[in-house]
């Protein structure tokens, strides 16, 4: 399962916890570098020290900056020399009904889980056609294929997420094997519920993922499986939930 990735570089956003922090863990083990940016940089150190420095290195940045995210990945080919893949995984998940206006939250859900991910493709898909080759991994998630009565801007923001990944599949063909992958999980063990601020649906969301997520593992396997594919596969689509999650 791990062929194909040793010595590729994978540049990921929000590698500061959850599923960006994990998925590196098992890059690094398959031999792989990694480029890891988020926003908070200490955890990003002790990462890349856990990790080792010669296959890892962190990059303070926030997504809805574009010209942080062309400094990240700009950076990330500097440091290692090309860049294989990048995992658009930065994201929050601010759950709450219509009615209760958090325009705020709107804001900031679409400004880092929809613009941060334009902006990480505007960054790195000049690379990927200049080298001719390159594989992008989305994150969107159950929620991009079911919509739920809390996840209005949310669920937008991810179905959103399949559509652009979706259309740069098609626009790419004909520009060498670049690669196209949709990873959509259910509930999994991270810091996202923390994103839950709205009265009532926090301690609902945390009841829900205390009772059934699954470990960050489960989502880094997954990624490993679409990168270790010989380039004339491209995974277009995962989606997977815990046994136990019913929607
Ligand atoms: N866990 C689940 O159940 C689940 C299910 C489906 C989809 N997802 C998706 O998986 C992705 C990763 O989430 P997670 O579950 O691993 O949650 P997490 O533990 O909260 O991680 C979120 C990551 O995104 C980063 N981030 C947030 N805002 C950012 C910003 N403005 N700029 C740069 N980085 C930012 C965070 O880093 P900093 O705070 O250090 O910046 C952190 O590293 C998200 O897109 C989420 O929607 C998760």
């Amino acid at each position: 399962m791990t062929e194909n990735i040793k010595d590729k570089v994978v540049v990921i956003t929000g590698a500061s916890s959850g599923l960006g922090e994990e998925t590196a863990r098992h890059l690094v083990a398959s031999g792989a570098k990694v480029a890891l940016g988020a926003r908070r940089l200490d955890k990003l150190n002790a990462l890349v020290a856990e990790l080792g420095v010669e296959n890892a290195s962190a990059f303070e940045g926030d997504v809805t900056n574009r010209e942080a995210v062309e400094a990240f990945v700009t950076d990330a080919r500097a440091k290692w020399g090309k860049i294989d893949a990048m995992l658009h995984n930065a994201g929050v998940m601010p759950l709450a009904p219509l009615a209760m206006k958090r325009t705020d939250e709107w804001d900031r859900c679409i400004d880092v889980n929809l613009k941060g991910v334009l902006y990480g493709i505007g960054a790195v898909l000049p690379i990927m056609q200049e080298q001719g080759y390159g594989q992008n991994l989305f994150v969107s998630s159950v929620a991009g294929h079911v919509v739920n009565p809390v996840g209005a801007v949310y669920c937008a923001t991810k179905f959103g997420v399949r559509a652009i990944a979706e259309s740069l599949r098609q626009e790419v063909k004909g520009h060498g094997p670049l690669r196209t992958t949709i990873l959509s999980p259910g509930a999994v063990d991270t810091e996202l519920p923390g994103s839950v601020k709205a009265e009532g649906v926090h301690e609902a969301v945390v009841g829900l993922y205390d009772q059934y997520a699954i470990p960050a593992s489960s989502f880094a396997r997954s990624v490993i499986f679409a990168l270790s594919q010989p380039a004339e596969v491209d995974i277009n689509e995962i989606l997977f939930r815990p046994t136990s999650q019913e929607r």
